[in-house]
């Protein structure tokens, strides 16, 4: 989005790049023959595909074509830029590389994983070029662990997004960025002057496409492990033209940095996400209803919930789907306190048993072979979810058919997604038996989605911190009946 009155200068037309499947992971670079590329790419090998580019400044990056030295520190842009760089810092994107989560999944499952199964030998350097850049563009692979403190920790940094001038692919995934690293800062405006840089205006600065680089994702088995920017760009805001930023980045007025000018439009760096209680709440709007007002004890109440998912520019869960965790429950609390747990009514879809929660199914057994842990049977499917409640999900299945959290060795997860779509509404039902032991008068019946990033089985067995994951309420309706 152009910031200013003048007209673009659209640069002249086309460059004609051969990509091959997985890009910039790693494996397509032919200019640089310093560069070691004998790890395996993480798609599976397809035919080229050809596509014409527009001419962006930059080229397509490679791992280790530059050096840490290449790239300021965030705090060296704070200096001016205090109010971005303070809102940054707070964002998981700084801290793609130190979060718990990531450096858990990276170190002790994603890389011993690569080291020895050669299918997926490419996330070694793979992970790190999204959640680390800057190791991944020096060749620090693999890098240190956070508590080395090496400048992967600044993960995805000021530096980074702003020298990334295009992509590869017309519908970018796998960090298939074009970059211009150097003096210049590619933004929004095309009327920003520093004494410090230069200052460019980017078309493709802010786009969806952008986004995509980092957070689409496809595995070394061909499938589509994370897909924020194809599900949006086949849903109802992509048609409206509200993009990424619209909703993950706010607007304000003041300077964007010293010197700068007054302006009413800047761009707030928050990228708010589900780690935001704020963001997430009310994400979700219920509508509960019940055919009576009226029971009595053995009578059969049928219950209904219409869930609108109508903020999200994407499918709910999106990202890491593969262990993001949506849920409803359903409640009953009689006059007297005592609480009633009411299981959905199944519909009888395939894959459906994945979306009821059920306290006996494990899952996530790959787990135990790739950490070397004998007779490790894997973790509760669906955590502290009560049994019977319907949960909003897409497993993913590694190559033995079994639901897993390590989307490198997904192989298919195409089969069951009952996630929610933008501007989807699914229904749900109910029908409670009214037992023997409620107590009589008023009934509180509460419907309330939660939502949170990891089963509660994979947070306590990774001892991640339980703020972390903890579950939040991000929807809910209550309706009332009388018993008799
Ligand atoms: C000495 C102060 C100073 C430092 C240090 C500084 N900048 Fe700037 N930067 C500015 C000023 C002033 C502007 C112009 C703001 C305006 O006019 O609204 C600016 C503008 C920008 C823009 C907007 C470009 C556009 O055309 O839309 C970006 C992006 C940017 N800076 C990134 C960075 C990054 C990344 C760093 C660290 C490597 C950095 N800046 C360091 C002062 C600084
Ligand atoms: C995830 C990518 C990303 C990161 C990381 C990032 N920015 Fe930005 N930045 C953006 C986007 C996108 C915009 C433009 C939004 C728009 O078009 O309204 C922007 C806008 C800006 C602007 C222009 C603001 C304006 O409205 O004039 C400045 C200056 C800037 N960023 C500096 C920084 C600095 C400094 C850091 C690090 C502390 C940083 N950015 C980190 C994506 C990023
Ligand atoms: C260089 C790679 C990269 C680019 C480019 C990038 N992201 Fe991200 N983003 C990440 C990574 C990695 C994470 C996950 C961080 C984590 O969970 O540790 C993330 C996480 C997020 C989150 C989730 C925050 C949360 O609370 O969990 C949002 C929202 C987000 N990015 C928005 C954007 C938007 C909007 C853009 C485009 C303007 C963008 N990102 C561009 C790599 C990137
Ligand atoms: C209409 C507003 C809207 C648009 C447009 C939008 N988002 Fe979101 N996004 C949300 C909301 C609301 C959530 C919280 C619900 C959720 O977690 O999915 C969210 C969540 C996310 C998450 C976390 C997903 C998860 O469940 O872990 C990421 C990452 C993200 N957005 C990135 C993007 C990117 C990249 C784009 C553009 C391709 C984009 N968003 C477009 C509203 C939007
Ligand atoms: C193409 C870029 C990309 C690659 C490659 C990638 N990630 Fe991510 N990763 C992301 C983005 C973007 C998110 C945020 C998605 C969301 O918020 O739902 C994310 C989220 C995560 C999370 C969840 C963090 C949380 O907030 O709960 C973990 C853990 C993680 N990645 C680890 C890894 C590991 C390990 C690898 C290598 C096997 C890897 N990632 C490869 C971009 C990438």
């Amino acid at each position: 989005m152009l910031k200013n009155t003048l007209l673009i200068k659209m640069l002249p037309l086309a460059a004609l790049v051969v990509v091959f499947g997985s890009s910039a992971i790693g494996c397509t670079d032919t200019k640089d023959p310093t560069t070691t590329t004998t790890q395996q790419p993480t798609t599976t090998s397809q035919a080229p595909t050809t596509t014409t580019l527009p001419d962006v400044p930059g080229e397509a990056v490679y791992e280790g074509m530059y050096t840490y030295d290449d790239f300021k520190k965030p705090e060296t842009c704070g200096i001016c830029h205090q109010t971005i760089y303070s809102n940054w810092q707070e964002t998981l994107m700084a801290k793609s590389f130190v979060h718990t989560w990531d450096d858990v999944e990276y170190f002790e499952l994603a890389l011993p994983h690569a080291m020895e199964l050669d299918k997926v030998s490419g996330v070694k350097s793979g992970c790190i070029s999204c959640h680390g850049p800057l190791a991944f563009l020096s060749g620090d692979i693999p890098p240190s662990r956070p508590s080395a403190n090496t400048r992967a920790n600044e993960g995805v940094s000021c530096e980074m997004c702003h020298s990334i001038t295009g992509s590869t692919e017309a519908e970018p995934f796998n960090f298939s960025a074009i970059m211009d690293l150097g003096d210049t800062k590619y933004g929004p405006r095309d009327d920003s002057r520093s004494s410090f840089h230069n200052t460019a205006y980017s078309e493709f600065h802010g786009s969806p496409e952008q986004c995509a680089i980092c957070h689409d994702e496809q595995s070394p088995y061909g499938a589509w492990v994370k897909e924020t920017y194809r599900e949006w760009s086949g849903g109802y805001y992509a048609d409206q033209g509200t993009v990424c930023i619209d909703c993950h980045m706010e607007t304000t007025s003041g300077v964007a940095g010293m010197g700068g000018q007054q302006r009413d439009d800047l761009a707030v760096h928050t990228f708010y996400g589900p780690h935001n209680n704020e963001f997430m709440a009310n994400t979700m709007q219920l509508t509960a209803s019940a055919d009576t007002q009226q029971a009595s004890k053995g009578n059969e109440v049928n219950l209904s919930v219409d869930i609108y998912s109508g903020e999200c520019g994407h499918s709910f869960p999106s990202g890491s789907s593969e262990e993001r965790m949506l849920w409803l429950e359903v409640w009953a609390t009689d006059s007297a306190g005592n609480t009633f747990h009411l299981p959905v009514n199944t519909t009888g879809f395939d894959g459906e048993e994945y979306t009821v929660a059920d306290s006996s199914a494990l899952a996530y057994s790959d787990i135990g072979p790739i950490m070397g842990l004998d007779n490790f049977e894997g973790l509760s499917r669906d955590g502290n979810v009560p049994d019977g409640a319907r949960i909003f999900r897409r497993p993913f299945l590694n190559p033995d058919g079994e639901m897993t959290v390590c989307q490198w060795y997904t192989a298919s997860n195409t089969a069951v997604d009952y996630r929610f779509a933008p501007r989807e509404t699914k229904q749900e039902s109910y029908t409670w038996q009214l037992p023997q032991n409620v107590a009589s008068g008023e009934v509180k019946i509460d419907f309330n989605m939660y939502f949170s990033t990891v089963p509660s089985s994979v947070g306590d067995f990774f001892e991640l911190p339980e703020h972390d994951y903890a579950p939040k309420i991000v929807g809910s309706d209550s309706i009332t009946i009388n018993v008799n």
